[in-house]
């Protein structure tokens, strides 16, 4: 069988979620996958950036990962898709990309995939369930195969966290919980990618 083909899709202003997508394509790699870690197109206007330096650095630091665009939704099998959270929701620039999906969703093409979701925010309680939820609403209306972490690794009692890996920012970037976390949530997304890739019969 071919390899399992996952696409992480994130967006990052100040470099959390680009630390767990990255050790998300680590664990999709070592779990057998071909993986296409993609930023997705920053559309916050210069001012924004400027105002703030660490967005600014990080924008240039990621200078060199690819953009995403729909077409890596049609290659994929599963996706895992990452943003910070914003007043509880995910970020626009993320949504913008999601938005761009209408003909792929009419033609089909996103159904039958897995998908899952990891996030960062400021504070503990500040919106990392509804951010993750609220992209689980979008996989519904694809048809997608929402795969979870749950509590199905011994890492996850530590994180916490069974809608997706989260890390809260205010204590610095992500530490190694978190990271080992997004590895064993890529992991298992490509596990059950794989199976559903060897069972598919059409
Ligand atoms: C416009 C805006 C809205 C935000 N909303 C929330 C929020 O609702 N809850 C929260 O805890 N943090 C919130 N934050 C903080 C970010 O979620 C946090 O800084 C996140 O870790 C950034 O991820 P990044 O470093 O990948 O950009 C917000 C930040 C901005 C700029």
């Amino acid at each position: 069988m071919e390899p399992v083909k996952v696409a992480i899709i994130y967006y990052s202003s100040t470099g959390n979620v680009h630390a767990l997508a990255k050790a998300a394509a680590e664990g999709a790699e070592k779990a057998g996958a071909e993986v296409r870690l993609r930023k997705v197109a920053e559309l916050a206007p210069p001012a924004a950036i400027s105002a703030n330096p660490v967005w600014g650095h990080h924008l240039q630091d990621t200078a060199n990962v690819a953009e995403a665009s729909v077409e890596d939704l049609a290659w994929a099998d599963a996706a895992l898709f990452g943003t910070p959270t914003r007043y509880g929701s995910p970020a626009s620039q993320l949504r913008a990309l999601i938005d761009g999906t209408a003909s792929l969703w009419r033609e089909g093409k996103l159904a039958d995939k897995v998908y899952s979701a990891f996030t960062a925010s400021g504070t503990a309680h500040g919106g990392q369930e509804s951010t993750l939820l609220a992209l689980g609403n979008t996989f519904y209306h694809w048809g997608g195969i929402i795969v979870p972490p749950g509590y199905t690794d011994p890492i996850q009692f530590k994180l916490g966290n069974p809608y997706g890996t989260s890390h809260v920012a205010a204590g610095g970037p992500p530490d190694d919980v978190a990271l080992e976390a997004a590895r064993f949530q890529a992991r298992r997304v490509v596990d059950i990618a794989a199976a559903l890739k060897a069972g598919r019969i059409r």
